[in-house]
């Protein structure tokens, strides 16, 4: 019995970003439990009924069928799940949390018919979001971040990748990634930080354009890889945003700083984004809306996980990314949010798993293991988070439907009953 092996596991004390695990007890009364783990194909969740799972040191030390508990975890304090349905912390692997202002005026243009790129051109779009950046201050950032952070921990998310990218200038970007920084003792939730300095040129001319570039690579990827500010660097390639070229010159100074790469690709038409991530060792290329048979099957071979975000096909009335193809070619799909206040302007998780099932034909188990252990995977920290089994984090979520094919297909508002984080109930 794989659960069993309460000797072997010893909690470090601390988790993936350094902080102290605390917390130890018994949930039991589990009707149905998604353990995610990774062995064999994205369908496969493991699911157990009847079960229980043991914490110690905020570390899982025992998963398994109720009937079975070894007797050693029966005096820790024990919790009822009253029969829900149990799965692992919801990992939100690309977001773009922290940002000054709304954009609803733009939400109406494009029901009229106006794309992105024209929204863009007219001064709206990422530019326009930069500058209700700038203007914010970190406090006001923080806040802003905090509230959002407590709307996704309520919908079952623990863990939440967060993108700069509307600072867009070296005084800006550090400061974001700052304010990603200091987050981090004012939520339980864990947060992962990525640079996008390469969003889009915060001016419009060519000069500027390398100028940009250059300060990216030469003084910024720098400071932040000196700072210890960011895990991953990240670039919008797209027309109207930054080239294949640029993607290569930027990620790969990352790269040689020790910030692992990560793409928005193939979005608004096919550039050759897929076989652009396996050729830089991508660890995720996101979006992927256009992309071929050949760059999935070069990311398949590089390994390089595709994040399907649902939101920003549906809000830019954009085929959505053909989720099905990517697991039948081999490539391991995670499902994200994209939070973000143009494209995608909702922190819904679950509603995202949804429309990956609708929209992009994963199934309810490729949804669930795409947004827990993928997700985890694709932000570098499926060591220690993404799956319910012994030697991982006690992050795990209630909630009240019967399994994932119902929870998905009879889809409510929010049916999280509790969250946990570190074996610590916190919504
Ligand atoms: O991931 N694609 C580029 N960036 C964001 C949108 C950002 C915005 O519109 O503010 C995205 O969809
Ligand atoms: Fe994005």
């Amino acid at each position: 019995m794989w659960g069993a092996t309460l000797s072997d596991i010893r909690p470090s004390g601390t988790d993936h970003f350094g902080r102290t695990l605390t917390g130890s007890g018994v949930l039991r009364d589990i009707g149905w439990l998604a353990t995610c783990r990774a062995e064999g194909q994205q369908a496969d969740i493991h699911p157990l009924e009847n079960a229980a799972i043991a914490w110690h040191g905020g570390v899982i030390d025992w998963v398994g069928p109720q009937d079975e508990l070894p007797v050693e975890v029966a005096e820790r304090e024990t919790h009822s799940a009253e029969g829900h349905m149990v799965i692992p912390g919801l990992v939100d692997c690309h977001t773009h949390l922290a940002f000054g202002g709304w954009r609803s005026d733009e939400f109406r243009r494009k029901l009229a018919g106006e794309n992105y790129l024209d929204i863009a051109a007219s001064g709206g779009g990422i530019r326009k979001t930069m500058r209700q950046t700038r203007e914010a201050s970190s406090e006001d950032l923080i806040a802003h971040c905090l509230h959002h952070l407590g709307q996704m921990t309520a919908l079952g998310v623990t863990t939440v990748e967060c993108k700069t990218g509307y600072g867009l200038s070296y005084e800006d970007e550090l400061r974001v990634l700052r304010v990603y920084r200091d987050l981090t003792e004012k939520t339980p939730l864990s947060i992962v930080k990525t640079l996008l300095a390469a969003h889009v040129v915060p001016h419009t001319d060519e000069c500027n354009k390398n100028c940009y570039i250059q300060m990216i690579c030469e003084k910024l990827l720098p400071a932040v890889a000196q700072e210890g500010l960011a895990q991953f660097n990240d670039i919008f390639v797209e027309e109207g945003a930054f080239t294949a070229d640029d993607a290569r010159r930027i990620l790969r100074v990352g790269q040689s700083l020790g910030l692992k790469a990560k793409l928005h690709v193939d979005q608004l038409g096919d550039g050759g984004g897929g076989a652009l991530a396996a050729e830089l060792g991508a660890i995720s290329a996101d979006h992927l809306e256009f992309t071929s048979a050949a760059g999935r099957k070069a990311m398949a071979q590089a390994g390089t996980v595709g994040v399907c975000l649902p939101f920003a096909s549906l809000y830019l009335n954009q085929p959505p990314m053909n989720g099905r193809a990517f697991v039948e070619d081999g490539v391991s799909v995670a499902v994200a949010t994209d939070f973000n206040p143009g494209s995608a302007p909702s922190w819904d998780l679950p509603l995202a798993m949804m429309l990956a099932c609708t929209m992009s034909r994963l199934t309810p188990a490729e949804a669930l293991k795409g947004a827990t252990l993928i997700a985890a995977r694709a932000i570098d920290c499926e060591s220690d988070r993404g799956s319910l089994e012994p030697g991982k984090r006690a992050d795990f979520v209630e909630l009240s439907a019967d399994n994932v094919d119902e929870w998905m297909y009879h889809f409510r508002p929010n049916v999280c009953e509790a969250t946990w984080i570190n074996g610590n109930r916190i919504h």
